[in-house]
């Protein structure tokens, strides 16, 4: 049992130190603000009322409401389609198309929220974000643009972005953020940048990878796709100033005051062999190449769920869910996709700077 100097003290700690690690994370300070005052008062009054009471519950059940945010990361994809074909048009049928995180209990509780548009804007208010890799990225973009744009600006944005391959800088004035896609289509591509990140030791704060179908395709070799993966890992691990917690194997660099930047991997969708666009494509992208590329990412330890440092957006669990209809290539899927990626990263961007709307 903790007397009441021990946890006064304690409580201290909390209060001072929690704020100042959020500190890092620059976004919408308001937030982190009210968060800190909030966890003042919570602990004050936990502190002050502890001689009533026999138990620290009022300090435990924060605690606990804090880990149950982090198993809610591990939630994010238990999403539903539901899709219906509104119309046709020439070849494509123009899908009538939403989504939303499944209402069994656990995905209830952790309440995610899809945001809109000030929201996001709040959320991202004043961030640089790093958007790298190939036409999955791109569309990941389009949605993350989409999302904080009205339709006319989006029809300029989509006529500049989909210049084929080529990089995308774009500054949106209104909430001073500023959004870089760079044309990656290879994982080595990516390493790469990494290393212009660590030479002008500048990082985004929130950066988004992902890379392998052109891969898969050109190369055809899985192991040598999982060479080049670990390559990026290990330039991920030790040129980001990431938190120790991600990787077991770098030194952190960088003095405390660089921020952590949050890193995702968009990671390759489920491909519909008889749908794809060439006969070259139907031979090397079929499902057991798929599956080897799929297990040479595991082996990399590139995602946190294999221990390493980036949150995966599992692009094949979104696709195979909204399936077949949601695609006109076999490759390129319908808006909602995406549009449901983006929301799994702002929550994700949400729990883990203990933030909520
Ligand atoms: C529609 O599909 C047919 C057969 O697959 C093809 O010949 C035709 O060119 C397509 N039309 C358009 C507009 O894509
Ligand atoms: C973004 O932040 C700046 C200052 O930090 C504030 O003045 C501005 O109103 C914010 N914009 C939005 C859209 O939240
Ligand atoms: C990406 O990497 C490939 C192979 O390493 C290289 O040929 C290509 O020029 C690179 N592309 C870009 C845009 O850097
Ligand atoms: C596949 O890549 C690996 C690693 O780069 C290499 O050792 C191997 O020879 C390649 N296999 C083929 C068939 O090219």
């Amino acid at each position: 049992m903790f007397g009441a100097v021990q946890l006064g003290v304690l409580a201290a700690c909390v209060v001072l130190f929690v704020p100042m690690g959020m500190a890092g994370w620059h976004l919408s300070r308001n937030k982190m603000l009210f968060f800190s005052g909030a966890l003042f008062i919570t602990l004050a009054v936990g502190v002050h009322l502890t001689p009533y009471f026999p138990s620290i519950s009022t300090f435990v059940s924060s605690v606990v409401v804090l880990q149950n945010r982090d198993s809610c990361v591990s939630l994010l994809h238990d999403i539903v389609f539901h899709v219906k074909p509104l119309d046709h048009f020439q070849n494509f049928t123009i899908l009538g198309g939403s989504w939303s995180w499944s209402n069994s209990a656990p995905v209830v509780s952790c309440d995610f929220q899809k945001l809109g548009r000030s929201d996001a804007s709040d959320l991202l208010n004043g961030s640089w974000v790093v958007v790298a890799g190939d036409s999955q990225a791109r569309l990941f973009v389009v949605s993350l643009l989409g999302l904080v744009f009205g339709s006319e600006e989006m029809d300029s944005v989509r006529a500049q972005l989909f210049k084929r391959h080529s990089d995308y800088h774009i500054v949106v004035d209104q909430i001073g953020m500023k959004l870089d896609f760079v044309w990656a289509p290879y994982v080595t591509n990516l390493t790469h940048l990494m290393m212009d990140f660590k030479q002008e030791n500048n990082y985004p704060d929130v950066l988004l990878m992902g890379a392998g179908l052109w891969h898969m395709l050109h190369v055809t070799n899985s192991s040598d796709y999982g060479v080049s993966l670990r390559l990026l890992r290990n330039s991920v691990v030790s040129f980001l100033p990431i938190s120790p917690e991600f990787g077991n194997d770098g030194p952190v660099t960088g003095s405390v005051s660089i921020r952590s930047p949050h890193i995702f991997w968009i990671g390759m969708p489920v491909l519909i062999s008889s749908m794809l666009n060439t006969e070259e494509k139907r031979m090397k992208m079929n499902d057991a190449m798929w599956s080897d590329y799929d297990k040479e990412l595991y082996r990399s330890k590139l995602l946190r769920q294999s221990g390493g440092p980036l949150l995966s957006l599992d692009i094949q669990s979104l696709s195979e869910k909204c399936g077949k209809q949601c695609t006109v290539d076999g490759m390129h899927y319908d808006r909602i996709v995406y549009e449901a990626a983006i929301h799994i990263m702002l929550n994700a961007l949400l729990i883990e700077s203990h933030q909520k709307l």
